[in-house]
């Protein structure tokens, strides 16, 4: 039975930890220089419906060092453009090709895919998910604090694709997360169902959530898609930058965490993503240890 990753429920804990424990071991190993090409002779498609710089460059390295050859496609380029459905696309790269990689705007295109290829379907960013970025957030975290179970996440900011890999996250794995979100733009309640309520909590007020957190954690006001939005998000999100003096409230040894692209004096100001307390660049270049786990946990099992 082909494994694939559209969302982290697809994941169990153990599973979860696995990735973790191998995002480690690969790490390692490109450290020391040591060649690790476990997908060697394989093939693998990328789709990109939006914009993409870590995680394009991190799958394709990634893949290149595994042994394997990465095909990106730009979707607007495909017949996918012209009106071929997603569904005989699948069927078509499942004669090519090894794994399929996808960034797209509807979750439904990429749950869709992952339902007709015959290869494992890996969820690179839809409007609603953004998997491989939590699990490789979470390698980050395991790596600065030695555990990821037990600690507290504070997310601030959006309720978006990031915020929901946070709270699929967190039903899997034992940690608190207190989001802290405008009204209007909280989780979405698909998402909110699936969260534990005893390790989930939801504030309109940033300096609530990020009392006591381990890790203080934010994403753009405006994900892509919603550039149109832009003036009135700046205005909604009021209140909710992170500040040196809401990062003071979280505890002495909170680290600061942005999936990226960020935006200085929006979301963050530059004191905090440029300070003593920003991880966001250890964050970036871990996607490129855990993607290659993720890749071969679906491509060799
Ligand atoms: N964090 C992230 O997914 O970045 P990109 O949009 O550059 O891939
Ligand atoms: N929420 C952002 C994440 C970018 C990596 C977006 O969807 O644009």
């Amino acid at each position: 039975m082909k494994r694939d990753l559209v969302t982290l429920l697809e994941l169990n804990r153990q599973e979860i930890l696995h990735i973790l424990d191998e995002s480690a071991r690969l790490k390692h190993l490109k450290k020391r220089g040591i060649p690790h090409p476990l997908l060697m002779g394989k093939t693998i498609a990328m789709i990109f419906e939006k914009p993409s710089t870590r995680t394009r460059v991190s799958f394709e390295v990634g893949i290149a060092e595994l042994g394997a050859t990465p095909i990106v496609l730009h979707a607007g380029e495909m017949q996918l453009g012209r009106g071929e459905t997603i569904e005989d696309t699948a069927y078509v790269l499942s004669r090519y090709v090894d794994g399929i990689a996808i960034r797209a705007y509807s979750h439904q295109t990429v749950a869709s895919l992952a339902t007709t290829a015959s290869v494992p379907v890996i969820n690179m960013l839809t409007d609603l998910t953004h998997p491989c970025q939590i699990l490789s957030d979470l390698f980050t975290i395991f790596e600065r604090k030695g555990t990821v179970e037990g600690i507290t996440v504070a997310y601030i900011g959006d309720g978006n694709n990031v915020a929901h890999s946070w709270i699929l996250a967190a039903s899997r794995l034992n940690f608190t997360l207190k989001l802290g979100c405008p009204e209007g733009y909280e989780p979405d309640s698909e998402i909110m169902v699936e969260a534990p309520m005893d390790r989930v909590a939801l504030y309109h007020e940033p300096r609530e959530a990020v009392e006591d957190a381990d890790v203080v954690y934010t994403d753009v006001w405006a994900s892509m898609g919603q550039e149109r939005e832009v003036e009135k998000r700046l205005k909604d999100f009021e209140g909710y930058q992170v500040t040196p003096s809401l990062m003071a409230l979280a505890r002495k040894d909170a680290v600061f965490m942005h999936c990226l692209p960020a935006h200085r004096g929006q979301e963050v100001s530059a004191e905090v993503i440029d300070g003593p307390q920003s991880i966001v660049f250890d964050e970036a270049e871990n996607r490129l240890h855990t993607q290659k786990a993720i890749l071969t946990f679906l491509l060799s099992s």
